[in-house]
């Protein structure tokens, strides 16, 4: 399973990306208005160039499938690496499946069903992207979703990735990957906590110590 990171801070998507670990990422207009990006397009130019290679989703605002096809012309015109987030309307849909038509690569996004999730597939979508956290919140499975999901896609075939999203701890991370999940999108907090261990960290102390009494000895 791929990793992206979900946020549109700069400062995040560079750490992120020293670490090595993350082969993209996800933004929303949330994460660009907690991240203050006012220049949205620069923002999203300058995270393609810290993320080199890897999908990068912008999202449209518009609801009507015209104005969302200009945005997205828009956006994919910033960067190749650009991949257009549109939500599971029937105005989105029929949306993806022109930017389809046209080679531009989209992420269906707010799907909270494995049904939205096969309409999706059957518009064109590059990726499907089941809101896990969200599901969570109101009481239902959002691990299962994504298990469902991957099921339905591998039965048929179809070439739409998985993307878990909404993750909110390390344990939706790794619920995700046996899911078989194609990529889980994480945010920053969660990424850093992913490497914690507390025996990782009595180990390191304990071998850092014993080299240095090895050192006094000398
Ligand atoms: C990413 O594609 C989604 O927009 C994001 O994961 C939503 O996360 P949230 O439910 O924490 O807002």
């Amino acid at each position: 399973m791929k990793i992206f990171l979900d946020s549109a801070n700069l400062g995040e998507v560079q750490t992120a990306a020293g670490w090595g670990v993350i082969s993209g990422v996800t933004t929303n207009p949330t994460l660009l208005a907690r991240a203050g990006a006012k220049d949205f397009q620069a923002v999203v130019a300058e995270i393609c160039r810290l993320v080199p290679g890897g999908p990068i989703s912008a999202e449209v605002v518009s609801s009507d499938t015209a104005g969302m096809v200009q945005e997205a012309r828009e956006l994919a015109d910033i960067d190749p690496q650009v991949v257009i987030k549109i939500p599971v309307t029937p105005a989105g849909l029929a949306a993806v499946k022109q930017l389809a038509a046209e080679g531009i690569r989209t992420n269906v996004t707010l799907v909270f069903s494995t049904a939205q999730a096969i309409l999706a597939a059957a518009a064109g979508a590059t990726f499907v992207s089941p809101f896990v956290g969200r599901l969570d919140d109101i009481g239902q499975d959002g691990l299962g979703l994504v298990q469902e999901i991957v099921t339905v896609m591998d039965t048929y075939d179809y070439s739409t990735e998985v993307i878990a999203a909404s993750i909110r701890h390390p344990q939706h991370v790794v619920g995700a990957a046996l899911a078989g999940a194609h990529i889980a999108t994480v945010p920053f907090k969660v990424l850093g906590q992913l490497f914690e261990h507390p025996l990782t960290a009595q180990g390191i102390e304990r071998f850092q110590a014993d080299w240095e009494a090895l050192q006094g000895n000398k």
